[in-house]
């Protein structure tokens, strides 16, 4: 792999800058400043370190999507554009979204090769927080966040056809959107089909807007315009335990 290829895969700059930086000394290869960018690399193998700090080589790649509405959670659909339609510039093979958001949710979507992590991150053992910010058609009193905070009925049934209610959440009321339409987070910590806009019917009230700004110890970037990706930075790999 080309040294610049490498650095900017850890957001190290633009290709611009990393030709700059290397040949300021920054970057040494197996302890030997470089001063040429497009060198070419073992990655697998050399000890690439940039302002003395040692760059891993990950074979997967992890990308945070703003999903815009419209666009489908899947790799291939026959009539709508999925969110790998969205990625014009990468390499999509082998990249998936972790999870689902149905096509007019808006907002934080992992994508990743690393199969392993999405497996650990939708387990329903693992409970990841997932926030959502939701606009409702109505106003939510403090009895139905209390119900919604406890677990609801969303028609789920357990083995023994006992109703299998939600896990506990968090409820955190935001004002009114622009609309006049009241806006809540809330936290949940499963993931089952079309949870959030169940659980509001559950308690006689509506969705008229979802968008996930959390997902484990992901924030949404607020940088990105829906529809705009970027790579995960080195510190959000490491909360989510990759190295
Ligand atoms: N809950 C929903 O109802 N829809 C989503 O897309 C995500 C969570």
């Amino acid at each position: 792999m080309r040294l610049d290829k490498f650095l900017g895969d850890h957001n190290i700059g633009t290709r611009k800058q990393i030709k700059e930086y290397v040949k300021n000394g920054r970057c040494l290869v197996n302890g030997q400043p470089v001063k040429k960018s497009d060198i070419h690399i073992d990655e697998s193998n050399d000890e690439i370190t940039f302002d003395g700090k040692i760059l891993s080589f990950s074979k997967f790649h992890y990308y945070m999507l703003n999903k815009p509405d419209g666009v489908v959670s899947a790799t291939t659909d026959g009539r709508n554009k999925t969110v790998l339609d969205l990625l014009k510039t990468e390499n999509v093979r082998g990249l998936n979204p972790a999870g689902r958001l149905d096509i007019d949710t808006v907002g934080l979507l992992l994508l990743t090769d690393d199969g392993g992590l999405i497996h650990r991150l939708l387990s329903p053992k693992k409970h990841v927080d997932k926030t959502y910010e939701v606009h409702l058609e109505k106003d939510i009193s403090d009895d139905d966040i209390k119900l919604l905070e406890n677990g609801v009925d969303i028609g789920d049934k357990k083995d023994n056809g006992d109703p299998f209610l939600t896990l506990e959440a968090k409820v955190c009321k935001k004002g009114k959107d622009d609309n006049g339409n009241p806006v809540i987070h809330l936290t949940i910590h499963e993931g089952r089909f079309h949870q959030v806009k169940r659980m509001m019917e559950a308690i006689g009230n509506r969705v008229v807007f979802l968008k996930r700004i959390t997902f484990g110890p992901l924030v949404l970037d607020e940088n990105l315009s829906y529809g705009e990706y970027r790579k995960l930075t080195e510190d959000e790999l490491r909360k989510l335990g990759v190295e």
